[in-house]
């Protein structure tokens, strides 16, 4: 994980009859790591040096000072592009961890879930057999809503639907790219929770993705599964806060279930998994 990176420009400039000195001190700290780069010219300050018994040789002619100072102006432009794409990598913005999209129907799950307790595979209902969960036919919909809200504004979208026979277009939000392959059903099996990879769905008033899917996400648990499995009856819980504070039992619960469901951790994380 990169930690904010820095960059500091400190310049010193000291102009008088005797002594000019540029200095010029970046420093770079990023992912905890610490470097200082230190440029210093003397121009024409020879004398004044050696006078003063530091034997600094001439390097620097005046037209070099103004040469330095771009030089080190395009170093610190490229130190901060550099900083700014390796921060750009893991951040929300491109592993569109929070992204919210327009949907045909503002549908929340903070309602659904949240309030009126309605379990995810009502609606998602492969999610056990299948590598998709599925997103809800708009019938389903309609098993409440032919009751429910009829003439609200806000479910035309799902009454012209259900009318003329075209599904809704949900904008996806969770995807990994195509060349990963992913599965529900087994992680569905082994009691791997929808939270885990989802988030607190049931208080997102609109969906958003919870987590980036970046490779690293799905390896972490890959090499050690035991403390996110559980029973899997009750996947689609969302409050595990009370499992937690009980640690010692649990703990013991996601050993055994390793050894008694034969997961291999130290083949989990073979390529091939998940790049088929
Ligand atoms: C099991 C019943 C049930 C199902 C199934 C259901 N809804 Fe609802 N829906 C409700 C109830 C009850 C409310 C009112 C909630 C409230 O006011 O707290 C509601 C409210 C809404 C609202 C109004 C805004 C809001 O969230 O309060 C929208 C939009 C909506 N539902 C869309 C949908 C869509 C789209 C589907 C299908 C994917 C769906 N509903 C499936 C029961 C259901
Ligand atoms: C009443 C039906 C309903 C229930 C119950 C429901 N969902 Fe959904 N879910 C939807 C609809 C409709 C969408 C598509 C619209 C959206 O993204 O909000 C969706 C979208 C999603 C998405 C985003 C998929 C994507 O790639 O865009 C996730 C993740 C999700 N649901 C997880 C859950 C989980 C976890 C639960 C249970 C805690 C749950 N849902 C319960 C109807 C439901
Ligand atoms: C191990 C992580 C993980 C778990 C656990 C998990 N999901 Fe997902 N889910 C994903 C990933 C990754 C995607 C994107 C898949 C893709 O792009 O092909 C996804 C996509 C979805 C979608 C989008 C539509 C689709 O057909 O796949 C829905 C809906 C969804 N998940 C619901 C659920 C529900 C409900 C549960 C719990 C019963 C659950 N997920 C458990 C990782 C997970
Ligand atoms: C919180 C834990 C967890 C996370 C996160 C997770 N997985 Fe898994 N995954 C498991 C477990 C447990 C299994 C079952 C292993 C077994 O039974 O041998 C599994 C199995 C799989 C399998 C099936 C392996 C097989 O042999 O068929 C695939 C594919 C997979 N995961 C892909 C992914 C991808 C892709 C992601 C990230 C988007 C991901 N997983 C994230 C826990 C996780
Ligand atoms: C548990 C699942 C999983 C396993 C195992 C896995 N990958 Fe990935 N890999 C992913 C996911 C998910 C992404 C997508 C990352 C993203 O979208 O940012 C990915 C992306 C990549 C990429 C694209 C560049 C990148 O980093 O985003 C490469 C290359 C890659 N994987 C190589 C490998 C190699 C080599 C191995 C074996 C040492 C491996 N993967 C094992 C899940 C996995």
């Amino acid at each position: 994980m990169f930690q904010p990176a820095q960059v500091r420009l400190s310049q010193k400039c000291w102009n008088n009859s005797e002594a000019r000195l540029l200095e010029a001190e970046f420093r770079v700290c990023a992912g905890g790591a610490f470097a200082r780069v230190r440029f210093s010219s003397h121009p024409h300050e020879k004398e004044h040096f050696r006078a003063k018994g530091r034997d600094v040789p001439q390097i620097f002619t005046a037209s070099a000072d103004t040469r330095l100072r771009a030089v080190l102006a395009l170093l610190a432009l490229m130190l901060i592009a550099a900083l700014a794409f390796l921060k750009y990598q893991d951040s929300a913005y491109a592993t569109l961890r929070d992204w919210v999209r327009h949907q045909p129907v503002p549908f929340s799950h903070e309602h659904h879930v949240g309030g009126l307790g309605i379990d995810c595979r009502y609606c998602h209902t492969s999610v056990e057999e299948d590598a998709s969960a599925g997103l809800p036919p708009t019938h389903i919909c309609m098993t409440c809503h032919s009751q429910l809200w009829t003439s609200a504004p806000m479910l035309a979208p799902v009454r012209q639907s259900l009318a003329e026979g075209n599904p809704l277009e949900w904008q996806r939000v969770a995807r990994v790219p195509d060349y990963v392959y992913f599965n529900h059903s087994i992680h569905i099996q082994r009691g791997v929770a929808c939270v885990e990879c989802h988030g607190r769905v049931d208080k997102m008033p609109l969906m958003k993705r919870a987590k980036a899917f970046q490779m690293q996400f799905c390896l972490d648990c890959h090499r050690d599964p035991a403390p996110n499995l559980r029973p899997p009856d009750q996947v689609t819980r969302m409050d595990w806060s009370s499992w937690k504070q009980n640690s010692s039992e649990h703990e013991d619960y996601g050993r055994l279930m390793v050894k008694a469901y034969g997961i291999q951790p130290s083949k989990l994380d073979d390529c091939s998994i998940c790049h088929r």
